[in-house]
């Protein structure tokens, strides 16, 4: 098929789309002809779009763990897009790592799960109503291995992963028979801003295990992402898709 037009017509929301694998897939949306806007609470990863600027985006300064923000933000798309297609949920953060349960501070917990956990649960819940009045609408989360494995020294953000794909299996099911599919993404380790700030010791931890031996690229999970809320993957809801090169082969 033309992928150049895979996606003509069509509209995307991506949070946390200023930087990593969020703004790989905005790129990669936007060349196969969506019109994406971004929800982040960052403004200085702009840069980091290339130095072009993002002409046909909304670029909405949002913080997804705040239920007004994302409820005005998601207006501000209706009233100048018209419609919203795709989700995906990008925005997420790791907290400290390569820390063991009992060092963990219950504000760092909070702040994981809050960010993770919430930001995914209201960006959908705020987004839903419009696709179901559309009758077709895909919505990716970002999970992690880590929601599969339970990664050590990573309680906070292996347990909000956890919940990731748990709330991602419920929705699943509850809009099964409504044209608007929601899976989620478990990547192993891919090597962006968030795996640059974590202490080497707990990356190299998280990448020896995987049989590929080596991290995921930015043009992998786009690729992926994108065939996720892609018009043709219409018989899939509910899964954690695997992006591990090897790592869980369930
Ligand atoms: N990089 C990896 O190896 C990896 C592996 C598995 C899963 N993931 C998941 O993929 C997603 C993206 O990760 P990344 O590596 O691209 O991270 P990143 O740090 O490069 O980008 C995350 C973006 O989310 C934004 N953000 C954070 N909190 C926010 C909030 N409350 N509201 C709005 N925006 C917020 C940040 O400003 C940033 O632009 C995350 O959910 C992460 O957990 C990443």
């Amino acid at each position: 098929m033309n992928t150049a037009s895979r996606f003509a017509n069509q509209t995307a929301i991506v949070t946390g789309g200023l930087s990593g694998i969020g703004l790989a897939v905005v790129r990669r949306l936007r060349r196969e002809g969506a019109t994406v806007a971004i929800f982040d609470f960052e403004t200085k990863p702009l840069a980091a779009a290339g130095g072009k600027p993002l002409v046909d985006e909304l670029v909405l300064k949002v913080d997804v763990t705040n239920e007004a923000q994302v409820q005005e933000a998601v207006a501000t798309v209706l009233a100048k897009l018209g419609r919203i297609d795709i989700l995906v949920n990008s925005a997420g953060v790791t907290g400290k790592t390569n820390v063991k349960s009992h060092e963990v501070s219950l504000a760092d917990f909070d702040f994981v799960l809050r960010t993770n956990v919430y930001g995914t649960f209201l960006t959908s819940k705020h987004v839903l109503p419009t696709m179901l009045a559309q009758g077709y609408g895909r919505i990716l989360n970002l999970a992690s291995m880590a929601g599969k494995e339970g990664n050590a020294g990573m309680a906070a953000y292996s347990s909000s992963k956890a919940a990731v794909i748990a709330l991602t299996k419920v929705q699943g099911k509850e809009y099964a028979e409504t044209g608007v599919t929601i899976n989620a993404l478990a990547p192993a380790v891919i090597q962006t801003p968030m795996v640059d700030a974590m202490p080497p010791a707990q990356v190299k931890a998280n990448t020896d295990k995987i049989p590929m031996k080596r991290c995921g690229t930015l043009d992998e999970v786009a690729a992926m992402i994108t065939f996720i809320v892609s018009p043709e993957a219409s018989f899939t809801t509910g899964f954690t898709f695997d992006l591990s090169g090897g790592r869980a082969v369930y």
